[in-house]
């Protein structure tokens, strides 16, 4: 299907806004500028959205009434689902990895305000297992999840649209193909060449839009993608396989190639979504100078790659450069998180007046 005939559904407000971080380029001595794609607009925004116009279409074209995703416990991209299910009429079902928490918090709030169906895989028994027998039997628990809710629904005569996680799949991946073309047409306009643009990397669907979008529309700047998880080399030759099938079926007809591509691994902290000192220090420095909120699992770690890459001298200090911010801010308010701001946003008695 060609990108040009693949339609979509606005789920979000665009274009996001675009603007220069003044203090935080002042502080450094560099050229950085923001996206502002947590501004998508429902459900407190993010990245999600532009994927889930296509998704969106490409489900109500199959006259599909359930849209069911996957993802931890705290996915911004379940969230998302769950928004665009509550205002386009449809069910969400969300399958997370691990045990129910006890307490809800952060997205979970939000996809539960939002009236998701949420399920659970339980991993405990074999939680301990080698690294072998826990791929096999977790697999077998996606399967057999996923086979257990998609029967439930459609039960109750509802048909299910799967979306994988991050909603990187090649019609997701449009959404950043076309931000791409939406970053170009506005530095035009503002009249910038802008040298990098910045953006998580997890699923894929955001960085490998950029880079075939990039690429194909000749968007004059270079997408670099940093990783938030460790990855080894075949699940990285996985994410590669997964842009060069998104060249394909959108017909972009861009030379992929692994030596042209750029993600940073250097910046995980300690693990996916597990509190780290290093990443809190550069959201606290982003909402002291800017007033911005990042997230601690996402746009914290890209914000962290842009400043280390210039202090490191891996790029130079006279570049423009443009973080596009990915959303995730309710992340802060999960139980991990906001336990581990504690003590250093609250850890001193603070003032009081009494009568
Ligand atoms: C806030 C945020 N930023 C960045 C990303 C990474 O995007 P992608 O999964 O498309 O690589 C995600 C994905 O979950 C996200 O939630």
């Amino acid at each position: 299907m060609k990108l040009e005939d693949l339609q979509r559904i606005e789920t979000g407000f665009y274009n996001t806004p675009i603007h220069k971080l003044e203090n935080i380029s002042k502080k450094y001595g560099i050229n950085l500028y923001i996206k502002r794609d947590d501004m998508t607009g429902f459900a407190l925004g993010g990245n999600k959205l532009r994927k889930l116009d296509y998704l969106l279409k490409d489900a109500l074209d199959k006259d599909c009434k359930v849209l069911l995703t996957y993802g931890g416990p705290q996915t911004n991209h379940g969230r998302l689902t769950a928004a665009v299910a509550a205002k386009f009429g449809l069910k969400c079902g969300i399958i997370m990895d691990g045990p129910a928490p006890k307490k809800a918090s952060g997205n979970l709030i939000l996809d539960k305000m939002m009236g998701a169906d949420l399920f659970f895989m339980d991993d405990t028994s074999f939680k301990n297992e080698s690294k072998e027998v826990y791929t096999d039997k977790y697999k077998k628990l996606l399967d057999k999840t996923t086979n257990e809710v998609i029967k439930m629904y459609e039960d109750q005569g509802n048909k299910v649209y799967l979306i994988p996680v991050g909603g990187s799949s090649p019609v997701g991946a449009a959404g950043y193909v076309m931000a791409a073309k939406e970053i170009k047409d506005q530095l035009k306009e503002m009249d910038i060449k802008m040298d990098y643009v910045f953006s998580g990397f997890g699923s894929t669907g955001t960085y490998g839009g950029l880079y075939l979008g990039s690429k194909y529309f000749d968007a004059g700047f270079t997408p670099i993608g940093v990783s938030v998880s460790h990855k080894n080399d075949s699940e990285m030759q996985e994410k590669i396989e997964y842009i060069k099938e998104t060249n394909e079926f959108l017909e972009l007809g861009v030379e992929v190639t692994m030596d042209d591509m750029w993600v940073e691994t250097g910046y995980v902290g300690i693990s996916y979504n597990v509190p780290d000192p290093v990443t809190r220090k550069y959201v606290y420095d982003m909402a002291k100078e800017e007033a911005i909120i990042l997230d601690p699992c996402y746009t914290g770690k890209t914000f962290r790659g842009i400043i280390e890459m210039i202090e490191s001298g891996k790029i130079s200090k006279d570049k423009n450069i443009m973080l596009l911010h990915t959303g995730g801010a309710p992340g802060i308010f999960s139980e991990g998180h906001s336990e581990a701001m504690q003590e250093e946003l609250w850890g001193n008695p603070q003032k009081e007046f009494t009568l």
